[in-house]
């Protein structure tokens, strides 16, 4: 009874080892489900197609206000989404990417451009109020840089596990042209492209097969 309460009650699976280890480091503290794991980690998958399902404005927002909690340094938020949906915004996007990123592209129901602001530090007075951190960044532009990189990559992670939490698949890119980026969307402005992120609902005959992931010994101490 106590362990099945532990994993949600009635109707759920039994655990299995990594949440058996889990549970008993946890200590009684609360966590998600084997299906929310599974969701989220375990059999998400990387799509290489798409169904033709639309994702609405709703599901955007609903998007960043999960992503947007998300930490980064001293609050300083520095990633900026822009969801590429209509096909004039993705014929923009087009000459930007490698040939084996096109049509997967060209066909997800939206493509994120995640940037970064490279002046993310003037909304610092805003975000980290009770500090002059604004300053620790326009006295050095490599700090500047380095934070903004760092974060917004993380802000990048997070809003691909958002995306799997709200049912939709995910498909990250780095294999694009990112200065032909910055010159069609955001010529004139402190917006850096970083990296792409196909989202819909992935098209179960495009995947490959899966890859294999390195285990604890090898990726991981405990010092
Ligand atoms: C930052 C990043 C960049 C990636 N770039 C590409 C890419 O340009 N083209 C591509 O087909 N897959 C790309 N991938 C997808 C990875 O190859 C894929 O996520 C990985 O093999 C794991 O696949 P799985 O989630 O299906 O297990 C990228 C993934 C990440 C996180």
């Amino acid at each position: 009874m106590e362990q099945a309460d532990a994993y949600g009650g009635k109707g759920m699976r039994a655990p299995n080892r990594e949440t058996v280890i889990g549970q008993a480091m946890l200590n009684n503290r609360s966590f998600l489900p084997d299906e929310a794991l599974d969701k989220l980690f375990r059999s998400a998958r990387t799509p290489n197609g798409w169904l033709n399902e639309a994702i609405p404005d709703t599901t955007l927002h609903a998007l960043y206000d999960l992503v947007k909690m998300g930490p980064t340094s001293a609050n300083c938020s520095p990633a900026r989404f822009v969801f590429v949906r209509t096909a004039e915004a993705k014929e923009k996007l087009k000459p930007a990417l490698s040939s084996g990123n096109l049509a997967k592209t060209m066909s997800a129901p939206v493509t994120v451009i995640v940037a970064y602001d490279a002046k993310f530090h003037y909304k610092l007075p805003v975000l980290f109020p009770h500090s002059d951190a604004k300053s620790w960044f326009t006295s050095s532009p490599e700090l500047a840089e380095e934070t903004a990189f760092r974060n917004g990559t993380l802000q990048g992670a997070y809003l691909i596990v958002a995306a799997r939490a709200l049912g939709l698949d995910a498909g990250p890119m780095s294999g694009f042209k990112r200065n032909v980026v910055d010159d069609m969307f955001f010529a004139g402005t402190d917006w850096r492209s970083n990296f792409l992120v196909n989202l819909g609902r992935s098209d179960p005959s495009t995947l490959f097969g899966r890859l294999p992931r390195l285990p604890f010994e090898e990726a991981c101490k405990i010092v």
